[in-house]
């Protein structure tokens, strides 16, 4: 049964669809209507942005180890519906189950590093240079918060933002993806039975141009202080310069073209697994997934011989089952993907599958679980003898797909990696930890792996890229608090005295022609 979601302002529906509606299907059964979406204007987006901002300092107010308490309530409420959350996420996206549980797993994990920090948010107590003055910092939270992300992780990667935002004291407006309203309104569901004030957190389902439309509206009128956004490079730099009109920086968590060095002394086994489950987990739609394989000339006909049997081998298909991976997000992410798949050439070789494209009755899968017409399935491809002037190496290309060339010297190697001008995940497999550590040195990611594929990073370590991936901003763990808060530096003088920095600050006399006796 299709749900009817509206948009949550200040804990009441925001009424009808002034910009009309979408539907939001199961893409391994487009039949299937998971959720009818009414889309919000930019003035309601702007309404909702008001309302947060009204909101924010009574909810900074609570103090911090009460929002805490929220966070771990969220915490348990999650835990308490994985399995339905779980299966939400597997039939609007299309993700397989055991990687929908994952998903909502980095939910809880969120929150069970973030409910601590409510007794935490740490200042510092400072030495002053002058007697009787004490000097502080605190963080203060930045205000109302502009939330917008993407649907490939529909629900954790929303909480990297909400969570510690919320914990920090500051008031959020979520604009998730339409494609995955009705698993981002089962999580905001979930959150609002923590017991969170009306306007703390609201939902705005809505198109882009709206939403970039009612942003524009809100930070003329002041009422969001930070915007965070995951989702396109070129929508993120829309973003960014939007932003920085108004003197702010961004949250921004943009694409990638990860990149996976295979060295001479490679377990090439574990790295297919990598290059499998990184290449083609989601159907290639992380922000991790792997775009390039740079393997050393050595080991090429090895690793590639292997990389293509294990990918032929691979289930897709029925999410629900157990498989690699199912079908595309969204008919446009099919249908950009179709794109992508273009750029393949006639000096390329193309492996991993019986068919490229459309998997169909007339371009079958061999060992295809399920029904592929009934749902946006692609077979798996990867592209052998990509060179560094193709566009299949040079832009990211979500979906998937896999380009695969050679090196011959680890510098090469590295600078093949940096060459498409993202940063957001790497990889490298080697036995040599000089080599490992010359690839962290030299490689522009935000992230390295090392015997281990570009995706599947922990909900603790800083995430997020440089390049055209993001300005440097990082989430998750202590890091994204730098997003969430602002420093605030306190002094008190307490001597009753107006005691003038850098000048009336006591000196004592050091001979500095001192020297040893040789
Ligand atoms: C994303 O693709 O936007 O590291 C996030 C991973 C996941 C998160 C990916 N834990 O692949």
């Amino acid at each position: 049964m299709a749900s009817i979601l509206e948009s949550i302002i200040g804990g009441r529906p925001a009424g009808g669809s002034p910009a009309g509606t979408v539907r939001s299907p199961n893409p391994s059964r487009l039949t299937d209507l998971v959720a009818e979406v009414q889309l919000a204007d930019a003035a309601t987006f702007a309404a909702a942005c008001a309302t947060a901002k009204r909101a924010q300092e009574s909810w900074a107010d609570i103090p911090a180890p009460v929002r805490g308490r929220a966070i771990a309530a969220i915490g348990r409420i999650v835990e308490a519906n994985k399995e339905p959350l779980a299966r939400l996420v597997t039939r609007e996206l299309g993700k397989p189950y055991a990687e929908a549980l994952g998903e909502v797993q980095e939910i809880i994990d969120t929150c069970d590093f973030f409910l601590g920090e409510g007794r935490r948010l740490y200042g510092q107590t400072v030495p002053s240079e002058m007697p009787d003055k004490q000097l502080f910092t605190f963080r203060v939270p930045v205000g109302a918060v502009a939330v917008v992300t993407a649907g490939n992780f529909p629900v954790a990667v929303p909480s990297w933002y909400l969570v510690p935002a919320l914990v920090a004291g500051n008031t959020v407006v979520w604009k998730p993806a339409e494609y995955a309203a009705a698993s981002a309104k089962a999580l905001f569901d979930l959150i609002q039975a923590a017991g969170l004030p009306d306007g703390v957190l609201n939902i705005v389902f809505a198109d882009g141009p709206a939403t970039f439309a009612g942003l524009e509206q809100a930070l003329r009128d002041g009422t969001i202080d930070k915007i965070g956004f995951t989702g396109s490079t070129a929508v993120g730099t829309r973003i960014g310069e939007l932003a920085g009109r108004h003197l702010q920086v961004p949250c921004l968590e943009l694409g990638g073209k990860n990149p996976m060095v295979i060295t001479p002394s490679t377990d090439i086994e574990l790295a297919v697994e990598g290059a499998l489950f990184s290449g083609f987990g989601t159907a290639g739609q992380r922000c991790t997934s792997l775009g390039t394989v740079i393997v050393h000339d050595s080991v090429h006909d090895e690793f590639i011989a292997a990389f293509a049997a294990a990918t032929s081998a691979a289930p897709v298909g029925d999410p629900a089952q157990d498989v690699l991976y199912g079908p595309m997000l969204d008919q446009r992410f099919a249908t950009r993907f179709e794109e992508y798949i273009g750029w393949i050439q006639p000096y390329h070789k193309v492996l991993g599958s019986s068919g490229v494209g459309r998997i169909s009755a007339a371009n079958p899968r061999a060992g295809f679980v399920g029904d592929p017409e009934a749902g946006l399935f692609y077979h798996p491809t990867i592209v052998d003898g990509v060179q560094p002037g193709d566009a299949l190496f040079r832009q990211e290309t979500f979906g998937p797909v896999v380009g695969v060339t050679t090196y011959t010297d680890l510098a090469d190697a590295i600078a093949l990696a940096n060459a498409p001008g993202y940063g957001l995940s790497s990889a490298i497999y080697t036995r040599d930890p000089r080599e490992a550590f010359e690839f962290r040195r030299g490689i522009s990611a935000g992230m390295v792996s090392v015997n281990n594929s570009t995706s599947g990073a922990e909900a603790h370590l800083p995430f997020g890229g440089n390049g055209q991936s993001g300005n440097g901003s990082r989430q998750s763990g202590i890091w994204v608090l730098d997003q969430f808060t602002r420093w605030q530096a306190m002094n008190w003088d307490y001597s009753g005295r107006l005691q003038k920095a850098q000048m009336d600050v006591a000196d004592l006399a050091a001979d500095l022609s001192y020297r040893l006796e040789a």
